[in-house]
């Protein structure tokens, strides 16, 4: 039976008829046409097939590109967060991507429906790669504000933080005054507080019987073993041992400083204190003489009191230094005015116009003899002055308990260094 359809023709049945066999097809699809492919002599293999149509590749059709358009704008939208946004980029941006996917169609096309077909896939994957971009910043933004928002510190809340500590005002004063030396090329040196009687007194020169060993004086280390009997320890009465340790242990030329604590059996009252502090200075050298000592002196007043005021050296006597002296200080507070006739006294020096700070002299060579150190070759200076005194003047404290009580009312007023 021929029957005629729509765009049929006597040719199209013979053409259907030989191409699919003895299937013939009587209802082609609308948009089957005709061609010169399908004319039997006239088939161009090669020639380009003009009569495609783009509307055909279902993917690249205007509605499927505006589907895809409006899937991927509609999951960039609903993406709450930056994970969630870089899933929706995943899905409409990413090589699986719908529109991807309908661009790799385009090569399939015929020419001229290639610039159509991609202007309209480009314009939409355009479209998809703003919408990401702002989104993006928008929820970077957002998450930028919440940052601000939860991390926010209230500056102005009090703290209930236990407070830092602090160094004690005497360590500091004793770490000041050991930085002034060490400027100066002196080392630090340190000796243990339980000391042997022989550097405590022997090698110092203090004979036995000087009134420095009485028991009212010196605190003496009973023997461990519980027996009666010298034990031959005492807790060190001063920091002049540190110079035999140092004398004994160290190459010459010697210069060291050596800060410490030092025990002396004495009541406690609003200048003595039974445990106090003390820092030796100790030089040994080729040619050392009074005047370096009066330099090193000057030094350490000006260090603690600033430059200015005048220091002084009056004869003393300490068994370990050969000659020795005491040294002053022109008064801080009244600068010597107060001992002028008729003037305000004063409290700091007691009208005396100067304030003893130290005792010093030239190391006696008996105690350079006593560590192997030849006395015709070597001389040396030392001095020594306690450190609670020298902090009660640099700051006008009167009472020496203040430096032990522990209390911090006290210690803040020097500031917290740590
Ligand atoms: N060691 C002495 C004292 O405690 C002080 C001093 C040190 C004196 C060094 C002279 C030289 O009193």
């Amino acid at each position: 039976m021929r029957t005629a359809g729509p765009v049929g023709s006597g040719v199209l049945d013979a053409v259907t008829t030989r191409t699919f066999g003895t299937t013939i097809d009587r209802n082609p699809p609308r948009a089957f046409q005709l061609t010169d492919d399908l004319i039997p002599g006239k088939r161009t293999m090669s020639a380009p097939n003009k009569n495609y149509d783009p509307v055909a590749v279902t993917a690249l059709s205007a509605a499927e590109v505006d589907r895809a358009l409006a899937d991927a704008l509609a999951a960039i939208g609903a993406a709450a967060t930056l994970d969630e946004l870089k899933e929706a980029r995943l899905a409409h941006d990413g090589d699986r991507a719908p529109l991807r996917l309908a661009r790799a169609e385009i090569g399939a096309l015929p020419p001229e429906a290639k610039a159509e077909a991609g202007r309209r896939v480009g314009a939409a994957m355009a479209a998809v790669r703003d919408a990401i971009g702002e989104r993006q910043r928008q929820l970077e933004r957002d998450r930028d504000e919440q940052v601000l928002v939860t991390e926010r510190v209230d500056v102005t809340l009090p703290f209930d933080r236990t407070p830092a500590g602090a160094r004690h005002p005497v360590t500091m004063t004793a770490d000041r005054l050991a930085d002034v030396f060490v400027a100066m090329g002196y080392e630090v040196a340190e000796g243990p507080e339980a000391e042997a009687e022989w550097y405590n007194f022997d090698a110092l020169n203090i004979p036995p019987d000087h009134p420095a060993r009485e028991m009212q004086d010196t605190l003496f280390v009973a023997r461990p073993d519980g027996e009666p009997g010298p034990s031959g320890m005492v807790l060190r009465t001063h920091t002049s041992p540190v110079q035999i340790r140092s004398l004994l242990t160290r190459p010459l030329p010697l210069y060291v400083v050596s800060p410490g604590k030092v025990y002396r059996n004495e009541a406690l009252d609003a200048t003595h204190l039974p445990v106090f502090y003390q820092i030796e200075g100790l030089a040994v050298d080729e040619g050392l003489t009074m005047a370096d000592l009066r330099g090193a002196i000057q030094a350490f007043v000006d260090a603690l009191f600033g430059a200015g005021l005048r220091t002084r050296l009056r004869p003393d006597y300490f068994p370990f230094t050969e000659p020795s002296g005491d040294v002053s200080m022109e008064c801080h507070v009244c600068r010597g005015e107060s001992v002028k006739p008729g003037a305000d006294p004063c409290r700091t020096c007691r009208s005396m116009g100067w304030i003893e700070i130290a005792g010093c002299g030239m190391v006696n060579p008996r105690v350079l003899v006593a560590c192997g150190i030849d006395p015709d070759r070597y001389s040396g200076f030392a001095f020594g002055l306690g450190i609670e005194r020298a902090l009660m003047l640099a700051h006008g404290v009167n009472e020496i308990r203040d430096t032990v009580d522990g209390d911090v009312r006290f210690s803040r007023a020097f500031g917290m260094e740590i």
